[in-house]
């Protein structure tokens, strides 16, 4: 039976840590402050930006939250963004994906000024990231690489395979895995012989976007398995791009849906507000 890697444990432990260094930073009076702002009520995106701000509350860090209406003008976000931007007492803002369909996300983004960026998602912070330069890293894979650590996996050296490739997950996953010194390949939907590639992995990552896609036929015995996918099947339940119960019984270690990586996310976001106070206040 494979280890299950416990990732609400996990982030309970760096949220904790968090906790304690922003308790002695409230005591000397110093405050963080998180700026997060909302575009229409996506029911999804509404329970995202209040798990964000309960734990902000848990930590002791502010957050200032922003409600835009649906049909809000670009400019009028651009200028919101602005005013942040300049605002000394704001330390991170956090604009909350999907954006409505006239907007440019690309421009919202670059909007943001890159020492506020807590997303990770700035060109500039992607850019930092891919040539070994300080930056913000993107929540969730910053939180795959915790839970590897923290659960004393090995990096360096191990056939690491990603498969997916967007922005925000697999592209920064595999940066973050070839800074721990993985020899690392990225594969996706359009890779010929995916099995082949799965295969090879000490350590695999999977964000494919597609419920239960991973069973055990891609899976080398003794792997570790980690799933960032999160959907609902039909009977309402949570699941994730891989087969848990195919998986589980091949692999070394495996994170479950949810209560694996999920949980991280938030943890780094709040990693990244903390670093992104040290930033202002140490520049
Ligand atoms: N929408 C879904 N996930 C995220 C995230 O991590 N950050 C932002 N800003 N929007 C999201």
């Amino acid at each position: 039976m494979a280890q299950i890697i416990d990732g609400k444990r996990i982030s309970k432990e760096i949220k904790d840590e968090l906790k304690e260094k922003v308790a002695k930073l409230n005591e000397m009076g110093k405050t963080i402050a998180l700026a997060v702002i909302q575009v229409g009520n996506d029911p999804a995106s509404s329970v995202y930006v209040g798990n964000k701000k309960k734990a902000c509350e848990y930590i002791g860090i502010q957050s200032l939250a922003y409600e835009l209406p649906e049909d809000a003008k670009e400019e009028e976000l651009l200028g919101l963004i602005d005013t942040l931007n300049k605002n000394d007492k704001v330390h991170g803002i956090l604009v909350q994906l999907p954006l409505p369909k006239h907007m440019d996300e690309d421009k919202v983004i670059k909007a943001i000024a890159p020492e506020k960026d807590v997303d990770g998602f700035h060109p500039q912070s992607v850019g930092a990231l891919s040539i070994g330069q300080p930056g913000f890293v993107s929540c969730t894979p910053a939180g795959v690489i915790q839970l590897l650590k923290r659960s004393n996996i090995d990096i360096e050296g191990k056939e690491c395979v990603v498969l997916g490739r967007s922005n925000i997950v697999g592209k920064p996953m595999a940066l973050l895995l070839l800074r721990e010194n993985g020899t690392v390949t990225i594969c996706h939907s359009r890779t010929s012989d995916l099995k082949e590639v799965t295969k090879r992995a000490d350590i695999l990552v999977v964000a494919i976007g597609k419920p239960k896609f991973i069973d055990a036929s891609y899976v080398k015995e003794g792997a570790t398995v980690i799933d960032v996918g999160i959907h609902r099947n039909e009977q309402n339940k949570l699941c994730g791009d891989v087969d848990f119960e195919s998986v589980e019984k091949v692999a070394g270690a495996i994170t479950p849906v949810p209560g694996g990586v999920g949980p991280m996310t938030i943890a780094m976001l709040m990693h990244n507000c903390v670093e992104a106070y040290e930033f202002a206040h140490n520049k």
